[in-house]
């Protein structure tokens, strides 16, 4: 299930994102934290199973257009479809707007837009 960031959260949305290698550094992924945090039109999901955060998505929505900037998912969790899903509620919460891939998640973005077009994932 996909739910908003809250400051609750905080601590397990950066360990999620720190999974991404260009939020490695520290400095870095708090100053990626601070936008989240302080600017409306960025915006952090977290996928939650059953009472465990395990995968984070971020958007920067400009005008018509939802860009996803970072997606991570906990190791253990992986290879389990959250990350196509968590793209796919990305579009559902955004209907109205073009929903695209950042630079950072291109590569994961085409294979699942590739296998949506063979009918099995987006
Ligand atoms: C990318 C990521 C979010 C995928 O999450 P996930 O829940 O495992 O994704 P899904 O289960 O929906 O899809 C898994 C498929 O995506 C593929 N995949 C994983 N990372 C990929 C990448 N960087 N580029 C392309 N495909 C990728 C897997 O090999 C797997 O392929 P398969 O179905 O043919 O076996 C996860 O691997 C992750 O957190 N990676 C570290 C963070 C990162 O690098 N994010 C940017 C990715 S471009």
């Amino acid at each position: 299930m996909l739910i908003r960031y809250k400051k609750s959260f905080k601590k397990i949305a950066m360990g999620l994102l720190s999974y991404m290698p260009q939020e490695k550094e520290l400095k870095t992924l708090k100053e990626t934290m601070e936008c989240y945090e302080s600017n409306d039109d960025w915006q952090l999901y977290l996928w939650k199973v059953d009472e465990d955060i395990v995968g984070v998505v971020g958007v920067v929505i400009e005008q018509k257009k939802v860009e996803i900037l970072h997606i991570a998912v906990n190791p253990s969790y992986r290879d389990e479809g959250i990350g196509t899903k968590m793209i796919a509620e990305v579009k559902k919460t955004h209907p109205d707007l073009n929903v695209v891939p950042g630079e950072a998640i291109s590569r994961f973005y085409e294979k699942c837009t590739k296998e949506a077009g063979k009918g099995s994932r987006l």
